[in-house]
């Protein structure tokens, strides 16, 4: 099956706005810098990049007869905020396994920002006292068994939509998109820049763009702050993507970069580069970056282009996947 074949349903606006960010590029001296903005994708509860890897495990929930979206994240998780909001939108019902991924102090942290408008939109969040991680766990088997036993038909959609048959797909078809926005602005991005976590964003892109025919390097940088899990899991979803999509060929181990260097120590806690990213890129240019993904993401880009690793010549599409409603969680640390 190509990726035209497989069901899509729409939650977005259509082909998300790409356009240069001018002043950054010109502060940073080097690449011309472009974004390329999945957090204003969709006006579902913000969109994100979530919503776009939804648009192709809908039609699979539906057709299963599905009445209810169970998933899991972090208590400001992007992605849980993103399922029930395509589940209000599609008049099913949704719980959320809302876990306790990072110990940070911001007294309103699991009151404000995603898990605050997963409660408006009528999600049953489910706190539990795990930490990060972003495997299967007992406690979404068991947010499962109780939909069934109240006689409730589950749609089960793991951490970030990654760990799926059909996780890839969105960014695959972004990898698509992003074809024919060049060809509509005469552009060619010769290298793309993306945060990586649960692994399904990157890895649908490495896929999409490998059947493509012009070369170009797809960076992700890593903000897990357990890089071998993270690697692992985007190295397999794209090889597993490529294969579903019939690709033809097996992805070479040299299309599968994931950096460190930007996550710190632990998942969720901002360090200095990211903090000096967000400023940097508000300043600059008004985009908003959160501190818990694209603000990690950032870092690595300006690093790698002041750096000249990625080189002067070169046109960036910096994807914004979102996030932006966890900064409500984090208002200490811009109160100077
Ligand atoms: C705003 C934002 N950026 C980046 C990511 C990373 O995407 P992925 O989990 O598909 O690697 C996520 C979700 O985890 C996110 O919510």
């Amino acid at each position: 099956m190509s990726l035209a074949d497989f069901p899509r349903y729409p939650l977005t606006f259509g082909p998300s706005p790409v356009h240069p960010l001018p002043r950054l590029s010109a502060h940073l001296g080097g690449a011309q810098v472009w974004a390329k903005r999945e957090d204003c994708n969709s006006g579902l509860a913000y969109g994100g990049n979530k919503t776009r890897k939804l648009e192709y495990l809908v039609p699979d929930a539906l057709a299963q007869g599905a009445d209810t979206l169970v998933s899991i994240g972090g208590v400001q998780s992007n992605h849980t905020r993103q399922v029930a909001a395509v589940a209000a939108s599609l008049g099913l019902k949704a719980v959320l396994v809302q876990e306790a991924w990072v110990d940070w102090p911001d007294a309103v942290n699991d009151r404000v920002g995603n898990i605050l408008l997963s409660r408006v939109m009528g999600a049953e969040v489910r706190l539990d006292p795990a930490g990060f991680d972003i495997g299967f766990r007992d406690s979404w088997t068991q947010a499962l068994d109780d939909v069934r036993e109240r006689g409730g038909v589950p749609y089960g959609i793991p951490a970030g939509a990654s760990d799926h048959r059909l996780g890839g797909l969105g960014f695959a078809n972004w990898a698509y998109e992003v074809q024919q926005q060049e060809a509509e602005l005469g552009v060619f991005f010769d290298t793309i820049v993306v945060c990586t976590v649960t692994g399904s964003t990157h890895a649908g892109m490495i896929a999409g763009f490998a059947g493509q025919d012009r070369p170009r390097r797809v960076i992700g940088i890593d903000a897990s702050a357990t890089l071998d899990k993270t690697r692992a899991q985007v190295e397999r979803i794209a090889r597993s993507t490529a294969a579903l999509i019939d690709l033809g060929r097996d992805l070479r181990d040299d299309e599968i970069t994931v950096l460190e260097g930007w996550a710190g120590d632990r998942y969720g806690i901002p360090v200095e580069s990211t903090l000096d990213a967000m400023r940097l890129v508000g300043r600059l240019e008004g985009v908003i970056l959160d501190p818990v993904y694209e603000g990690k993401s950032m870092a690595g880009l300006i690093d790698l282009v002041t750096s000249g690793e990625i080189h002067k010549d070169s046109t960036v599409l910096y994807a914004h996947l979102g996030g932006q409603p966890a900064l409500n969680a984090y208002s200490a640390l811009f109160r100077g």
